[in-house]
């Protein structure tokens, strides 16, 4: 199964793309399902569904044609549906009161139910294999990032918690349930962790396998949000998700030249798209003008999709190369980070048990260390054209 997610800042056109990929996915002849965690129902409204269908979905797929769902992930109605033991464990978690001020500090960029149900679906739909493509529509940057990032939070909660914990509250619980009022968690808390990770177990394999995930970033032609682009990229390298494109949406065409009100704004906009070719470079930016109207149903998605894709099949990974790598220099070893955009004084290491945490501003990425790495520490890093490099010694 392929897995491609659109990210971007808000209104750059994550869902149109989506939608519009989906649709020419379909028309491939792959059996596709288009998921959005958009509350608004926009994705609804980019295939034009009747007011009807779209109430009666309650966020559950919705048939396009014979190749093509849709699906607009509604929140409540998933936590009555299928995750309610799951959802038990995340109250607890999300309320994380009692929890030392370590965890306390990890545990605060875990994302919010939606992040969590959209990586609950991905690893579901592919173990249940009934689709060959997943495209996936994130939120706005922000919280893209925490979808990323969230299952190597979880995982190290896991690890480093939950077996030892669990032990500790054995041996603790009669003791302290004697001389404290602290509410300790029962047995049921670990039964609907366990199942939790149970339903999550490999998903961060998947979204770091860059044959199944592809990021797909978008933005337009303008300052503000060719930066948060360069951001999100950066980040999205960090966690080790491929971002095999960029997508500029929205390049007001050429032939509008002939309006002298739109002439500055096309030559603007052409600083920007090879500022962008250049700092994204070798990663393929693919430009998508402004059309002439909104773009909703069938027709006007078809239209996007072949100016979009041109010839090319939106299942082929466009761009792949490897997030990070271990390098044998010497005695040591060095962790190859790809990381454009990086700045020395953002980045800082630190050293687990066996794993690395670099952290670049506000995010941390972890990186487990192969056994034989394990005792090693780190001793500096360097950031040399694109790359961070970390030595271990
Ligand atoms: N290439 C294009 N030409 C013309 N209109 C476009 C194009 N791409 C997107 N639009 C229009 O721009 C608007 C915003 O697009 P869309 O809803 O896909 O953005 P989004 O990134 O999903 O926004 P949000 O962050 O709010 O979810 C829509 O009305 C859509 O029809
Ligand atoms: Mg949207």
């Amino acid at each position: 199964m392929r897995i491609i997610l659109f990210s971007g800042k808000g209104g750059v056109g994550k869902t149109t793309i989506s939608a519009a990929t989906g649709y020419r996915l379909s028309e491939l002849g792959y059996r596709t399902i288009v998921v959005s965690l958009d509350p608004a129902h926009s994705l609804a409204d980019a295939f034009d569904l009747p007011e009807e269908e779209r109430r009666s979905a309650k966020g559950l797929p919705v048939k396009i044609n014979e190749r093509l769902h849709i699906q607009e992930i509604d929140i409540q109605e998933e936590i009555d549906r299928y995750w309610g033991d799951v959802y038990r464990f995340l109250e607890i978690l999300f309320n994380t009161t009692g929890l030392d001020e370590v965890l306390a500090e990890e545990l605060a960029i875990l994302p919010g139910m939606e992040e969590v149900t959209s990586l609950l679906y991905v690893n579901k739909y592919y173990r249940e294999k009934d689709y060959d493509v997943l495209v996936l529509d994130l939120p706005p940057t922000g919280e893209s990032l925490r979808f990323v990032s969230m299952p190597t939070v979880l995982k190290w909660y896991m690890k480093k918690i939950f077996k030892t914990e669990r032990l500790v509250m054995k041996v603790a619980r009669p003791v302290v349930g004697r001389i404290s009022d602290v509410p300790l968690p029962d047995e049921s808390y670990f039964k609907a962790l366990e199942n939790f990770y149970e339903k999550l177990k490999g998903v961060d394999e998947i979204l770091i396998d860059p044959e199944i995930t592809s990021v797909r970033l978008v933005s337009n032609p303008e300052k503000m949000v060719l930066k948060e682009s360069q951001r999100a990229f950066m980040y999205f390298n960090l966690f080790g998700v491929n971002v095999d494109a960029v997508i500029v949406n929205k390049v007001i065409p050429p032939e509008a030249g002939d309006c002298s009100y739109l002439r500055s704004w096309i030559e603007i906009q052409k600083g920007y798209v090879s500022e962008i070719e250049s700092y994204f470079s070798p990663v393929p930016v693919f430009k998508v003008p402004l059309l002439k109207e909104e773009v909703f149903g069938i027709e006007r998605l078809r239209l996007l999709s072949e100016v979009i894709y041109g010839e090319r099949d939106p299942s082929e990974v466009f761009f792949r190369e490897r997030p990070y790598e271990f390098i044998q220099e010497g005695e040591g070893y060095v962790i190859k980070i790809r990381a454009p955009f990086v700045n020395k004084e953002s980045v800082s290491l630190l050293k687990g048990e066996d794993e690395i945490v670099v952290r670049v501003g506000n995010f941390k990425s972890h990186i487990m260390l192969p056994r034989k790495l394990r005792n090693l520490e780190p001793e500096g890093a360097r950031i040399e054209g694109g790359y961070i490099y970390v030595r271990l010694s």
